[in-house]
Order: C-alpha cells, then structure tokens, then sequence
C-alpha cells in the first residue's frame, strides 16, 4: 500500500494511513484497523492508546466478580464510544450496552450492536423519531421520568409500529434527573404499562454522588440508601402487579456493593475499564489504569522542565491535571491548551528526558478525554496492534 493511503471508517471520519500495512479489518464495518506491530513510540501524538492487556484483565475481573452474584453488567458505553469495546464487552458477557446519548446509540447499532438501554430521558420530536427509527434496528430501551415524555414517546413508537422498552428513573440521592419519589415512579410505571408502542421493562437509579467518595465504608453507607429506595420502588412494583426486569444502578465506584444486592439485575458501569486518576484515588477498586495519552516532549526550555504536546485539547481537566505514572520521577505542573509542563521529581533528580522522548500521561476523567478523539490504539507490550473509531464521539445529540 502506498504511502498516504486513505481509508473511511463507518462513522465517515478519515484515516490517515501513516504505516504501510494498516488493514481493515473484514467484517468489522471498518471500524477497526490491523496496526501490524507498529512500536508505540512510533505513533504520531497526542494519541490515545490503550493497553490491550490492562483492558482485558479489566473486563475479565467485573465478569468473574458479577459471576457470583445474580447481577449482570451493561457497560456504560459513554466512557468509550468505540464500537469495537462495546463488541468486546457483549462476547465477555455483557448483558446489553447502556448509553448517555441517543446519537451514541446509533454509532453503536451502526457498529452491530444489538441491545442498548439509553440510561437518560430523549425529548424532543426529532429526537423521539430517531429513537423509534433506532428501535427499527436494534432492542432499545429508554429511561422516562414524566408523564409527558411517555406520551411522545408512545405516539411516536405507534406511529413508527415498533415497540421502544422503557424503565422509570428514580432519583436515588443524585438530584439529576428522576422521579422525586417512590410514589411518582409507581404512576409513571402504571402509565407504561397501559402503553401499546412502549413495554414497560423496569427502573433504574443512579448514584452518581456516591461512587467518588474516597473511604470503601463511606460509599458503601451512602450507596446503600441509595439501594433501599431503588428496592423499595421494587416491591411496591411487584406489589401493583408490575414486577422490574431491568433494576439498574451502579458506577465503577460502587459496583461491588450493587453487585452483591439481591434485586438489583444490572450494573451499568462505564469507567472500570479504563480507569483514570480520579477513580485512582478512590479506594477499594481492583481495576488498572489502562487509558493513557501518548504525548511527545518537544521542548526542554531548562533543566529538568519538559513540554508536552498535549494540552486540555486532548485531555480533559474538568477532574483536574492529568497524572504520569509512578515512577518515572516526573511529576505534572500545569496543562495549557496544547501543552503539559513536566518536571523532574522523586529519587535521583526524577528523569532526565530527551527532546522527542515519548511519554505516558494518565487522563484525570478517562470519559471526557475519549470524547475528544476520532481514534484509540490498542498497543501490547509496547506494540501497537489494533485503530479502533471513536464513532460516538461527538454525538451527544
Ligand atoms: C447514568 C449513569 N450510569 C452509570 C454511570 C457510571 O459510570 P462510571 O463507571 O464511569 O462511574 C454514569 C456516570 O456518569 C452515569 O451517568
């Protein structure tokens, strides 16, 4: 293949060819690039890469974990919006994929991805008419937390003559979206249940506000009241004749508390496979940092300072400054749009690096920072293998 060789992936993003043997992969919608075992090093940056191995191991560790218990997992796939994880997640045992955005489900189906629970309320005409479009594809299920929601949703799903599954959204202590109480959710479930273009399919809640809290007892206490009024809305359900099949909670921070609650059918974890500084910090997590941006130093202004090029243009800092690994004696100063100030710390006067020199830096919120890229390389052992398409980045419409 000639150099400068150019393919299309399915989301209609350009790839630059910048290796004589990146091949599509048969099958894979072309989504997914064979890299041929480039070095990492080798990789123009900033990129995105992640280590294959890391990955694995932590999708393998949640399934054994949930093996044990009467959960399943439905991966949150707005940490990843890459069509090839969300595949890998369903052969590893994924009970279905969740989604934040209408616009991430689509890029998913497009992809052969067959069950998505959107965990958010879509509004809107056009919106509700995608989702019907959607359900023409795929198993959709959607979060509803008014009345009003579920009647758009119905006439459009009737008019499109399909069925769109629902699940109730209760606030569980986030004060996000949700129904305020226990009592408002039995009505919006009673009102699904008489739907004929929408089937009632369970509740879901959130708790977003418990999952970074540092102290494993803490999250545990404050996650488990989030889990009395989940199952409470259960039983009062299945006491009205409207038993949940879908009971979903749960973020990388408190999977293991949800995981071992009997009633709850579904964890919908997001993070845990890449992991990122913020949840690094949170104890108790068995998970490995997996998600890095691979970044080049490209100024060495005075001793022991180096400049990076990657900025808060492909890492996000919402969660703060990205981190380096331990170790290599450096440590992070500041973050600017296209650059990151290093400097050498720890033992033996930190690391002496050469302008050029290829570093691994830590996303402080894996989930923001894969939104602003087209493309992640999946490396092992210091080799790149694999170019999946972030095809959902960007669609959070
Ligand atoms: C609705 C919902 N479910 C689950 C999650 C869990 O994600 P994570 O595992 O990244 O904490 C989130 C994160 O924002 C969320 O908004």
């Amino acid at each position: 293949m000639s150099e400068g060789w150019e393919i299309r992936s399915g989301a209609g993003q350009t790839l630059r060819n910048e290796t004589p043997d990146l091949t599509c992969k048969p099958g894979a919608s072309c989504d997914e690039w064979k890299m041929g075992g480039i070095d990492l090093e080798e990789l123009d940056t900033p990129a995105l890469v992640v280590d294959l191995d890391v990955l694995e191991r932590n999708i393998e560790k949640m399934r054994e974990f949930l093996s044990g218990g009467t959960a399943g997992i439905r991966p949150h796939a707005k940490t990843h919006k890459t069509p090839a994880i969300a595949r890998l997640q369903m052969e590893a045992g994924a009970v279905g994929i969740t989604c934040a955005k209408l616009g991430e489900a689509e890029a998913l189906v497009d992809h052969g991805i067959k069950d998505i629970l959107i965990a958010n309320e879509v509004v809107g005409r056009e919106k509700v008419r995608r989702l019907s479009e959607l359900a023409r594809r795929a198993s959709v299920t959607v979060a509803v937390d008014c009345r009003a929601n579920i009647e758009e949703l119905d006439r459009s799903a009737v008019k499109a003559g399909v069925t769109i599954g629902a699940i109730v959204e209760i606030d569980v202590g986030n004060h996000r979206a949700g129904a305020r109480s226990v009592e408002e959710a039995v009505a919006l479930a009673e009102v699904l249940s008489w739907c004929a273009g929408l089937r009632y399919r369970g509740v879901m809640g959130y708790e977003g506000h418990a999952v970074f809290i540092r102290g494993l007892e803490d999250r545990r206490k404050e996650a488990e009241k989030a889990y009395r009024i989940l199952l409470d809305l259960v039983s009062r359900l299945a006491s009205r004749g409207l038993p949940p099949e879908i009971v979903s909670t749960a973020g990388t921070g408190t999977f293991m508390f949800a995981g071992r609650t009997p009633g709850i059918t579904d964890i919908q974890a997001g993070s845990y496979i890449f992991m990122d500084q913020r949840y690094r910090c949170v104890e108790g997590l068995p998970f490995e940092q997996s998600l890095f941006v691979l970044s080049t130093v490209m100024s060495c202004p005075e001793p022991g300072v180096y400049i990076c090029d990657a900025g808060t243009k492909s890492m996000s800092s919402e969660f703060g400054l990205v981190a380096t690994l331990p170790g290599y004696g450096l440590q992070v100063r500041g973050m600017s749009e296209e650059h990151v100030t290093l400097v050498s710390s720890g033992e033996g006067g930190g690391a002496d690096l050469a302008l050029g020199s290829k570093v691994l830096l830590v996303p402080s919120h894996c989930c923001t920072t894969v939104n602003l890229h087209d493309f992640i390389y999946g490396f092992r052992k210091g080799k790149v293998e694999v170019c999946w398409s972030i095809a959902g980045r960007g669609r959070s419409r």
